[in-house]
């Protein structure tokens, strides 16, 4: 298949973490949102999570105003967030689980034992004209449960890829082949395929070779980098580093 422009997404989270810590507004999500978008972020993705530990309310009506790019509005699907989402009105909505203990988004969304609840979801965000996305590990059963529930997007978790690369597992190549055939099969049921976590310039640039990806989220490692080189700096190395994977795409 050719392959199309491949989107980066710089999640803005870590920021307001770092700001959360001390009280107060610095540094400013918003801010590094908008140096994101200068330095070649396509959107911007932040989660308001329910026990509001990184970005607030505010924050989120913010990036709405104030950005001139894509904002995709991470969220668990409750009442709550649900509503909230549908009155930000974002380009789009990225449904995770969510689990109070957890330091990050550990897990993929149970998209089969979760249909009762995600069905009228997404039937609400695609009435509104917003993008919902579910995030969910590259499992077959769980990809083709989205495309039944009429959901136009999944981004695949890559957490367990990353990880196993990271340790030097041995199961890394089988995780690896799981994201290749997860990104293939949901391509073929119409699902537009994104993806992320844990994603760093090696693995961006890896994953950015698969046609079938047109979007990748990142954040912690951008963040990270940010404070060794900057931000603007440390986009520009994952632009560059996502723009050789996707030429190797070309060559496939
Ligand atoms: N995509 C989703 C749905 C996420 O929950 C996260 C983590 O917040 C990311 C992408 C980005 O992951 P990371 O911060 O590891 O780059």
């Amino acid at each position: 298949m050719p392959s199309l422009p491949i989107r980066l997404g710089v999640n803005v989270d870590h920021v307001a973490t770092l700001r959360n810590a001390r009280g107060g507004l610095l540094p400013d999500p918003v801010r590094a949102a908008l140096l994101a978008i200068e330095a070649g972020a396509d959107g911007i993705t932040a989660h308001l999570r329910e026990d509001r530990r990184h970005i607030r309310d505010t924050d989120m009506a913010r990036l709405k105003r104030e950005i001139s790019k894509p904002l995709n509005f991470e969220m668990a699907v409750t009442d709550e967030m649900v509503g909230i989402a549908l009155a930000t009105k974002p380009h789009a909505v990225c449904l995770v689980p969510e689990r109070r203990m957890e330091l990050t988004t550990e897990g993929g969304l149970d998209v089969v034992g979760q249909q009762a609840t995600l069905a009228p979801a997404i039937a609400k965000f695609n009435e509104a004209g917003i993008r919902a996305s579910l995030f969910i590990s590259p499992d077959p059963a769980q990809i083709e449960m989205a495309a039944r529930l009429k959901a136009p997007v999944i981004e695949i978790h890559t957490g367990t890829w990353c990880d196993a690369l990271a340790e030097r597992n041995s199961r890394s190549d089988a995780e690896w082949l799981r994201v290749v055939e997860g990104a293939k099969l949901a391509h073929s049921l119409g699902l537009e395929v994104h993806a992320g976590h844990g994603l760093d310039y090696a693995t961006a640039e890896t994953i950015a070779a698969l046609p079938q990806i047109m979007e990748l989220n990142i954040g912690h490692f951008l963040m990270g980098e940010a404070l060794f080189v900057g931000l603007a700096q440390a986009i520009g190395t994952m632009r560059a580093a996502m723009a050789r994977g996707r030429a190797k795409a070309g060559q496939a």
